[in-house]
């Protein structure tokens, strides 16, 4: 296990499309403890595979009801509207009032290949919708709708 280096805004990884996990091996597996180790040592509540390098579809989240790993995650519903403040671990100290779904449910994989589903409410829907969006080499300031409340 180790802490990786989080990839700043500026860095053209943010802004790729990662390719579909297809082996569930060692490496996934190693890459998934590392980016749980990155993301508790910056204190943040979600990290995806890019910001650390890695071009791959998967993230994982915390917002403090434990860690979920999604593998080629997929959000399959989504319901109300939210606008609440935002940041990210790649944009440190910029915050803003970003557009995102009440309430999200998303099909993923698990680190052995296993499908399920699982769905979250307010910050939980917001961190999913989030570092899935990395994953398309979205960044939140492009949906920011205004400066911090
Ligand atoms: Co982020």
């Amino acid at each position: 296990m180790a802490i990786r280096n989080i990839i700043k805004y500026g860095d053209d990884a943010l802004r790729k499309v990662s390719r579909t996990v297809l082996n569930f091996d060692e490496r996934l597996a190693q890459t998934l403890d590392d980016m749980r180790d990155t993301m508790y040592a910056a204190d943040g509540c979600g990290l995806a595979a890019p910001q650390i390098g890695v071009l791959r579809r998967y993230c994982i989240v915390d917002v403090g009801d434990g860690l979920i790993e999604l593998v080629n995650p997929v959000i399959i519903e989504k319901s109300g509207v939210q606008n609440e403040d935002e940041g990210c671990l790649s944009i440190p100290g910029n915050y803003k009032t970003t557009v995102r779904p009440m309430r999200v449910t998303v099909r993923a994989q698990d680190r052995h290949g296993n499908t399920f589903t699982v769905s979250g409410e307010g910050l939980k829907a917001r961190a999913f919708c989030h570092e899935i969006d990395h994953l398309d080499g979205v960044l939140f300031i492009d949906r920011a709708i205004g400066e911090k409340k």
